[in-house]
């Protein structure tokens, strides 16, 4: 397994796993535009013959990290890929100087809310979008 920063070749990769993970997934557009901000930060996590089996999307703002997109291809799961990318995006901000993640989860994601809960995220108490929660961690 191999942590790296995605490049515009792998988004049809992407693309392909997030088609099928996502009740709303990104579409190529989305990706591609992901990668073009200066602020946002996209890595994958490959296998030794450099297919995708994640990825994660975060965007550092001033003190804070702003978790966009973490998604683990469906069949990799509950295999600690997703805590990889999580601990990558941690240690990422933290050297960015942020001292705080937030993220926003559908309230009927059960496997991404016992995730988060897992990497002891709490609710932020505040309305999140429709259908969803604010979620956030001191780093
Ligand atoms: C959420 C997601 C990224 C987690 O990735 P993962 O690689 O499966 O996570 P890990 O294997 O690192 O899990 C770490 C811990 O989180 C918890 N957890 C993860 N998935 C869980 C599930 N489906 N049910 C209950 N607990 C879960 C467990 O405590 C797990 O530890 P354990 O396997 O030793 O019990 C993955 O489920 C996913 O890609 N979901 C679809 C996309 C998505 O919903 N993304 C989040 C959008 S907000």
């Amino acid at each position: 397994m191999q942590i790296r920063k995605a490049t515009l070749s792998d988004l049809y990769q992407v693309s392909s796993i997030e088609a099928v993970s996502h009740t709303t997934p990104w579409s190529l557009g989305d990706f591609t535009s992901e990668l073009q901000r200066p602020d946002a930060e996209f890595w994958l996590i490959c296998d030794e013959n450099n297919r995708v089996q994640g990825y994660i999307i975060f965007r550092l703002i001033l003190n804070e990290c702003y978790l966009i997109n973490i998604t683990v291809a469906d069949g990799r799961r509950r295999r600690g890929i997703g805590s990889l990318l999580m601990q990558h995006m941690i240690i990422r901000a933290g050297g960015r100087g942020c001292d705080r993640i937030v993220l926003d989860v559908r309230r009927d994601n059960a496997a991404a809310l016992a995730f988060y809960e897992e990497w002891g995220f709490e609710p932020a108490g505040g309305p999140g979008l429709s259908g969803s929660y604010v979620m956030t961690k001191n780093i």
